[in-house]
């Protein structure tokens, strides 16, 4: 057996936590790769709805274990409210265990992360302010903390010089900030962390993937964020893409299977940079209010716009998507025409096809016009009772793309998916 890939071939929050869990029941071992805490991945279920940042979304399937890679960064104290809220649902959850190797977040990372936005100004990132760009700055420069450390006997020595080193870094910063408190609570969250299991995640997977187990790995964020691939400098600090997936759980990439690449019926962006299809008019708040386009880990309201073809297939092509995944398709329901951009053009008047180094700002996007339909999809029955436009859309964007899609979702409960 293999592993198989789910991630996000947008900016993020297209639905992956609510695919991970649908398939679940297929998988022996849910892997979060990278990222940490700037993920908000959403479960709807039974009346409830539930937001994980950190823990992987196979969770709430009972024989499961879900594990925490080497590529994650983890802040204790979220961690700990996350346990937390899981606690207080009183459901049966699964076991889950963490990589020594991932990297802890420190309450100075989070203060460098504020006081580095702070100090752009206008040209802020837009970070979600979890210490996520400083903490892997930290991995890059061999000066990190991991999960591994955290039992060993000179822990806090380790962590008070790399604390040491960030207050100088902030002395850069015209920052304000008081660190006590946060410390305290900080090292106390620890304890939390300390009562899982903490293992070499990479053999553990060696070992399973030997036996036959299947593995699913989950990513967080999307393409479009990756710290290569992404629109740079707007992007998160990991590579959200396939090749995470190997380095984020130390899988060889001949070991991966299949690919799920997730998107949205149209596009949608939380933070700062380029977003060629954005709408600035009544459509684009029209798919944020219908499509509850609000962050789930800091609440922003997202940025809406049609969907993007070209930055699709150059996502495709970097992940190696073997299946697509459409999500919130019924939040297309209403609109009289529905867009989607073929290419841009640039500001030379020249065909782009691809989204380019420079400055994607004044790109102009050239859109196709597809008739839209007016039913409610998260009332469907079955996929076939949706209306013609529907399945038009469906069979456009599979030509275009090449890719099988396999799964349309229709609304954010688990048992509003239907596979094909
Ligand atoms: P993730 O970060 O990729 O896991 O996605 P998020 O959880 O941040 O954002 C997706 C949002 O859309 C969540 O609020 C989901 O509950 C919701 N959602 C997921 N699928 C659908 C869908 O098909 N239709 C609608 N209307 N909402 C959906
Ligand atoms: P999920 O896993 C959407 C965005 C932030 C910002 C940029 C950098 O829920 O899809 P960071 O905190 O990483 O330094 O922020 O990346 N961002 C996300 N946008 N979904 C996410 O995760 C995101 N994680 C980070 O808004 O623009
Ligand atoms: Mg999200």
């Amino acid at each position: 057996m293999k592993v198989d890939v789910l991630l996000g071939l947008q900016w993020g929050d297209e639905g992956k936590g609510k695919i991970v869990d649908v398939l679940t029941n297929n998988y022996d071992i849910i892997a979060r790769f990278q990222g940490g805490p700037n993920a908000g991945h959403t479960l709807e279920f039974d009346g409830i709805k539930h937001v994980l940042h950190t823990i992987p979304s196979g969770i709430f399937h009972k024989g499961i274990i879900n594990l925490i890679g080497n590529g994650v960064v983890i802040d204790p104290v979220i961690f700990e409210n996350e346990i937390n809220s899981l606690n207080k649902l009183n459901l049966e959850i699964s076991e889950l265990v963490i990589s020594k190797k991932a990297h802890l977040i420190l309450p100075t990372h989070k203060l460098l992360d504020a006081a580095s936005e702070q100090a752009k100004g206008k040209n802020k990132i837009g970070s979600t302010l979890k210490g996520i760009g400083p903490t892997y700055m930290d991995k890059t420069g061999r000066n990190g903390l991991r999960v591994g450390d955290i039992k060993s006997k000179n822990f806090n020595e380790k962590y008070t010089k790399l604390k040491n080193k960030h207050t100088e870094l902030l002395k850069f910063f015209d920052f304000e900030y008081k660190l006590d408190e946060l410390e305290n609570r900080w090292f106390k969250s620890l304890k939390t962390l300390k009562k899982f299991k903490h293992i070499e995640s990479e053999h553990y997977l060696h070992n399973c993937i030997r036996d036959g187990k299947k593995i699913l790995a989950e990513g967080a964020q999307g393409t479009l964020l990756d710290i290569d691939f992404g629109s740079y400098p707007f992007v998160t600090s990991s590579n959200t893409i396939t090749a995470g997936a190997c380095t984020g759980l130390g899988i060889a990439p001949n070991q991966i299977n299949d690919v799920f690449g997730i998107f949205k019926a149209y596009c949608t962006r939380v933070g700062s940079g380029p977003f060629p299809t954005e709408l600035d008019d009544e459509i684009g708040e029209h798919l944020g209010k219908i499509g509850n386009e609000f962050g789930a880990t800091t609440g922003r309201s997202r940025r809406c716009g049609w969907i993007d073809l070209p930055a699709l297939k150059y996502a495709i092509n970097i992940n190696g998507v073997t299946q697509l995944i459409m999500m919130k398709s019924d939040v297309l329901s209403g609109i009289e025409t529905i867009k989607v951009c073929t290419h841009y053009m640039n500001n030379d008047n020249k065909r782009i096809d691809y989204l380019p180094f420079e400055d994607n700002e004044d790109l102009q996007p050239i859109y196709k016009e597809l008739k839209g339909w007016h039913k409610n999809l998260m009332e469907l029955e079955n996929l076939s009772d949706a209306p013609k436009e529907v399945h038009d859309y469906i069979s456009y964007l599979e030509n275009e793309l090449k890719i099988p899609i396999k799964i349309i979702s229709v609304g954010p409960d688990r048992k509003q998916t239907f596979f094909r």
